[in-house]
Order: C-alpha cells, then sequence, then structure tokens
C-alpha cells in the first residue's frame, strides 16, 4: 500500500491536552491484546518531553507516532491506529514524514522497539508493518520488558 498522500500529518513538539487525549483515546481503543495496563499513564508522562507526529481525518486523530532522541538516533516510542482505520495508510504516512523531518534534522537512523511476535502474537503484523517500512531487526533483548524486545532500525539515505 502506498502512503495516501491526502492524510494530513501534523508534527507537535509541544503537544497540547487535547492531542495527549487523542493519543490516550487511541491506545484505549486498541485494549489489552495490545498494550498493558499503565501504557496510557506513561504514555501521557512520556509527551511532556517527547515529540508526537499524528494523522487526521476530518480534523480528528486517527494515528499517532510519539519520538525523541537517544543516543544520536531517532527513537520511536509508540506508534498506535485507532483500531476500526488500520490498514489504511496512516501508519506508512507518519513513519514516511518521519524519516523527511528525521533527514532535515540531521539523523542518520531511526530506531525503535516492539513486543517479539513469539511472546504476543499479535505483534507479527506489527513487525510486518515496521519491515514495510524498511526496518529491521538489530537485536533481539532478552532482559527488558516482561519477555524481551525487539531492537528495529532503519539507515536513512538522504536523497
Ligand atoms: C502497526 C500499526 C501502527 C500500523 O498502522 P496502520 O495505519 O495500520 O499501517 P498502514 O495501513 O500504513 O500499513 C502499512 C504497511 O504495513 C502492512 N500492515 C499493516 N497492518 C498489517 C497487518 N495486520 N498484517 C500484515 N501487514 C500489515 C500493510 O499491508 C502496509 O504494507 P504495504 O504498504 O506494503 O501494503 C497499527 O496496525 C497498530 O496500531 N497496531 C497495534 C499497535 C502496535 O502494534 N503498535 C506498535 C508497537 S508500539
Amino acid at each position: 500500500m502506498e502512503s495516501k498522500s491526502n492524510i494530513n500529518i501534523v508534527h507537535h513538539s509541544t503537544p497540547s491536552n487535547d492531542a495527549v487525549d487523542a493519543v490516550v483515546k487511541i491506545i484505549e481503543s486498541l485494549g489489552r491484546d495490545w498494550f498493558s495496563d499503565g501504557v496510557s499513564g506513561e504514555t501521557r508522562r512520556d509527551l511532556s518531553l517527547q515529540h508526537l507526529l499524528t494523522a487526521e481525518e476530518g480534523g480528528k486523530i486517527v494515528s499517532f507516532l510519539t519520538f525523541t532522541s537517544v543516543e544520536g538516533d531517532i527513537r520511536i516510542g509508540m506508534i498506535a491506529t485507532q483500531n476500526d482505520l488500520r490498514n489504511r495508510g496512516y501508519g506508512k504516512s507518519l513513519i514516511k514524514k518521519l524519516k523527511e523531518l528525521a533527514i532535515s534534522m540531521g539523523y542518520n537512523r531511526i530506531t525503535c522497539l516492539t513486543v517479539p511476535e513469539n511472546s504476543n502474537p499479535n505483534y507479527a503484523s506489527t513487525l510486518t508493518f515496521y519491515e514495510r517500512c524498511g526496518f529491521k531487526v538489530t537485536k533481539r533483548l532478552t532482559e527488558i520488558w516482561q519477555s524481551g524486545a525487539l531492537e528495529l532500525s532503519c539507515d536513512l539515505i538522504v536523497p
């Protein structure tokens, strides 16, 4: 699927309370199949010091990505699309915008951590999503979260 050109992506360097509320609503729409209890509260705190990209449709935030800078790379904290609007190109459009932004800010790499597919089978689709967006698994971390994590990364090609 190509990322849609008509999706409105907004960069919030200091997310407003309304934007954070919309993000929490999306997290809660996905529920326990995806996120453990406490993730909404953690994300609220993270967003007081992180940046946010949102995808909007009809003025409503339907997908988001949080990010910051870690050891000289852009690090995605969390990405999610409202449950009933997944697989319509929102996530890919957010990653495309993040790559453009990262290149314009002088970064060479985007990294993220995600849940291993063998500890939650739902996350097999998340891995496919990241791979379609140009990410590769770079590390399998064991001593983190409850059942480890995958580190993914994407090298940025400066045009
Ligand atoms: C991962 C997620 C953010 C992707 O967002 P999205 O808006 O559904 O993604 P898109 O519609 O832009 O899909 C982009 C690509 O990923 C693929 N993809 C998306 N969902 C998929 C699925 N369930 N199974 C297989 N591939 C999938 C699409 O086919 C598309 O590939 P293509 O462009 O080569 O055809 C979304 O599915 C989600 O919220 N997942 C649950 C939460 C999560 O896992 N977050 C990440 C961990 S923090």
